[in-house]
C-alpha cells in the first residue's frame, strides 16, 4: 500500500478537500477503500466524489488529475485489497455499511474513448452538413441511400450509448446519472425527428417539409453533441482506451 494525497471538491462548500490515503495498485489500477476506518459514516471525500468525480492525485514523486470511479467489479476489487491489508477486514466488520471501493483513473493519456466519441461525432456533423447541402438537387436515388445510411449511423450510435455506454458511466460516476437522463431523453427526440425524415425520404412528396424537419434534426443534433461533449468526454476517456 503506498500513501496519496487525495483532493477532492466539497459537495456543499465546492472548497478543495485534502486527504491522505492509503491506495493500492490492483492489475494496473489505483485503487481506494473510503473505509473511514469502520465508522458508521462514508467519509467526506467520497461524497465528495459522488458529486464531482474529478480529483487530484499526489504520490509523493508525481501530481495528476484523475476521475474517481465506483468500481463495477467491487467485491472482487475488495478481496484483492483485504489479501494484501488485512486491516480492510477489520474495518468491514465494524459497520453495516459496504465499504465503497473506488479506482482513480488518470488523465493524462493520449487518445481514449473520449476523443473517439467527438471523432464520431464530428463524422456525423459532416455528413449531414453534406446531406443539407444536397437536399433537392443531384441523383434523388443516390441521396436517398446516403441519407438512409447516415441515419442508420446516427442510430447504432445512439443505442451503443443507451445501452453500454451511458449505464457504465452512471454506474461508476453518480454525479453523472441527472445529465446521462437528459442525453438519454434527447436520442427520442432525435429517433423521432428520423423517423420523419425517412418517411419523407420514401415519400419524395414534401421537399419543403423535408429541408424543414433537416434543419430541426441538425438544430437538435448540434446542441445534443455539445452537451454531451461536455458531460461525458473527460469520463470516458479515464476509463477507456478509444476502440482500434
Ligand atoms: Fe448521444
Ligand atoms: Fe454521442
Amino acid at each position: 500500500m503506498s500513501l496519496i494525497v487525495l483532493t477532492t471538491t466539497g459537495a456543499r462548500t465546492g472548497r478543495k478537500h485534502r486527504v491522505s490515503l492509503g491506495a493500492l495498485h490492483i492489475d494496473g489500477q489505483l485503487v481506494v477503500v473510503a473505509s473511514a476506518m469502520g465508522s458508521p459514516k462514508h467519509p467526506a471525500w467520497y461524497h465528495n466524489i459522488r458529486h464531482n468525480p474529478l480529483v487530484t492525485v499526489e504520490t509523493g514523486t508525481e501530481e495528476y488529475e484523475a476521475m474517481a470511479a465506483i468500481a463495477p467489479d467491487r467485491d472482487r476489487l475488495f478481496a484483492e485489497v483485504v489479501e494484501r491489508e488485512p486491516g480492510f477486514a477489520e474495518y468491514q466488520a465494524r459497520t453495516t455499511r459496504v465499504l465503497p471501493v473506488l479506482v482513480l483513473h488518470r488523465l493524462d493519456r493520449v487518445r481514449r474513448m473520449g476523443d473517439w466519441i467527438v471523432e464520431v461525432h464530428d463524422w456525423l456533423r459532416a455528413e449531414l452538413r453534406e446531406l443539407r447541402g444536397r437536399l433537392g438537387s443531384g441523383d434523388p436515388l443516390r441521396f436517398e441511400e446516403r441519407c438512409l445510411g447516415f441515419c442508420a449511423a446516427l442510430t447504432r450510435h445512439h443505442t451503443g450509448e443507451d445501452t453500454a455506454i451511458f449505464p457504465m458511466l452512471a454506474k461508476q460516476f453518480p454525479a453523472l446519472a441527472p445529465a446521462l437522463t437528459k442525453l438519454g431523453e434527447e436520442h427520442v427526440v432525435v429517433a423521432r425527428l428520423q423517423e420523419e425524415i425517412r418517411r419523407l425520404v420514401d415519400e419524395e412528396s414534401d421537399p419543403a417539409r423535408l429541408r424543414t424537419e433537416f434543419d430541426r434534426l441538425a438544430s437538435a443534433l448540434d446542441t445534443h453533441f455539445a452537451y454531451e461533449e461536455n458531460t461525458i468526454v473527460k469520463a470516458l476517456n479515464a476509463l477507456a482506451p478509444a476502440p482500434g
